[in-house]
């Protein structure tokens, strides 16, 4: 039998690139090969995402594009899964009806035998329960490929329905994966050569409250500290609401957590934070961001923040600006309101015109890349930590590596030291990485 080629393509937050990886992992499993030439497949996914209106028309004009191979092809079979095919389901099949699956955030673990079906029929399916357990949280895949870096899925689901936010509605309800499945799959990722783990989740901070018996956030970090071969452990995302003490203080006390956090504030506001539904105030904010420079000083913090939310006047923007000044974030990714579907803030009054978010946004994003630069450039001359991940990008003979603070550095190095920890010198920084020199 001839080798069927996959093209996956994905759109979408990490959690989203995770899914892609275990798709492909499922595939490979039924026969399939993947590839970069969407030309060559004979079954093309696109993993898609609706977080903002722009995600959502990507996945439009894309399938397009995919639509277009099948006049060459007629056996060629896409499948689209991920956030717009959740919202969208039945629909999908309306606006693009040459599609031959879509399938739902809860039901990767279908996909072998959706594409077995449609092989053998021909028949459309689609498939958006969220209700289905999801098996999909612990498809145990082992890696396809030697990495230095993995995503491990510890939870998915979201319970916060903050008021712009979309992602409930897509990935339905909070639920951790069980401690002994998660500390299994990272020990085989160890054992397979992996130096990094990034703990996924929409909110880890609340790891475990939505099972019965099961161990909170920061138990599971101890544990996968003690796991031999794992050398850092990183997650992503906290919710400020619910960061605990516990927490923070694991930033002091485990040796391989990574001194970073992404903690996304999204307004300095606490007019705008309370018509958000964030269940936190500015300083409760500023506290947590205090506490966590106390429990361990260089630790770098990444933010999120939405201008142009419905009723925010130019003094509740100027709050974002002063907090940021306050607070010197070392990266912040800046968005414009977009407005989704089945929100709460989709009803709310004061809209703000599209230049006047697009004006914010320029404001903003100037002001973050002089304090992105400032925390770069207070690294020259130190000497930091560097996980070697692989090559640079635009030169064979430097190697590109991160600091445990998420910065990343570049320098000129052997490919055998990929996966191993080296001391550089920082020389040179940059907006969006550090130049290194290997001591
Ligand atoms: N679960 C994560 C965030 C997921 S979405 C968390 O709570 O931190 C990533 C970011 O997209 C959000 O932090 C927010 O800043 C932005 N975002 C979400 N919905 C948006 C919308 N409707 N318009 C603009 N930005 C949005
Ligand atoms: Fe969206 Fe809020 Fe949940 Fe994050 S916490 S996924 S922003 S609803
Ligand atoms: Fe997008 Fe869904 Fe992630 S909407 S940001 S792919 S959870």
């Amino acid at each position: 039998m001839d080798k069927k080629n996959l093209y996956i393509s994905t759109i979408g937050c990490q959690m989203n690139v995770h899914d892609s990886e275990q798709m492909a992992a499922l595939m490979e499993k039924e026969g399939y090969v993947c590839t970069d030439d969407v030309g060559q497949a004979d079954l093309i996914l696109l993993n898609t995402c609706s977080i903002r209106e722009k995600a959502a028309q990507k996945v439009m004009s894309t399938l397009g594009r995919y639509r277009r191979l099948k006049t060459k092809k007629a056996s060629l079979i896409i499948g689209v899964g991920g956030c717009v095919a959740q919202q969208l389901g039945e629909r999908l099949l309306l606006k693009v009806p040459d599609l031959d699956l879509v399938f739902g955030t809860h039901n990767i673990h279908r996909l072998p035998e959706f594409i077995s079906e449609i092989e053998k029929t021909g028949k459309k399916i689609v498939e958006t329960s969220l209700s289905e357990k999801t098996p999909s949280l612990g498809i145990l895949t082992p890696p396809r490929k030697s990495k230095v870096t993995a995503f491990v899925t510890i939870m998915q689901g979201c319970n916060n329905f903050c008021a712009y936010c979309v992602v409930p509605y897509l990935r339905g309800r909070e639920e951790s994966r069980p401690l002994e499945d998660i500390l299994e799959e990272i020990a085989g990722l160890a054992r397979s050569g992996v130096k990094e783990v990034t703990l996924l989740g929409q909110n880890v901070n609340s790891y475990g409250r939505s099972t019965k018996g099961a161990t909170g956030f920061v138990e599971l970090l101890s544990e996968i500290e003690k796991i031999e071969g794992i050398k850092r452990i990183r997650f992503t995302t906290s919710h400020p609401k619910d960061i605990s003490d516990s927490l923070i203080e694991a930033f002091s006390q485990l040796g391989k957590l990574c001194k970073h956090i992404h903690l996304p504030v999204q307004s300095g506001s606490d007019r705008i934070l309370s018509l958000m539904n964030r269940r936190y105030t500015k300083n409760d904010y500023l506290e947590k961001v205090e506490k966590l420079r106390r429990s361990c000083p260089e630790i770098s913090i990444s933010s999120d923040v939405i201008v142009g939310f419905p009723g925010e006047t130019d003094g509740d923007f100027q709050e974002t600006i002063d907090m940021m000044e306050e607070i010197r974030f070392d990266t912040l990714f800046s968005f414009k309101y977009s407005e989704r579907q089945g929100t709460a803030a989709l009803k709310m009054e004061g809209k703000v015109s599209e230049p006047l978010k697009k004006e914010r946004l320029r404001i903003l994003q100037s002001l973050q890349e002089l304090h992105t630069l400032e925390k770069n450039k207070a690294m020259e001359g130190h000497i930091e930590q560097v996980l070697v991940e692989g090559f640079s990008k635009n030169c064979r003979s430097d190697v590109m590596g991160r600091t445990s603070t998420n910065k990343i550095v570049n320098f000129t190095g052997h490919g055998d030291l990929v996966g191993t920890i080296v001391p550089v010198r920082i020389k040179e920084a940059y907006l969006h990485s550090l130049r290194g020199e290997m001591l």
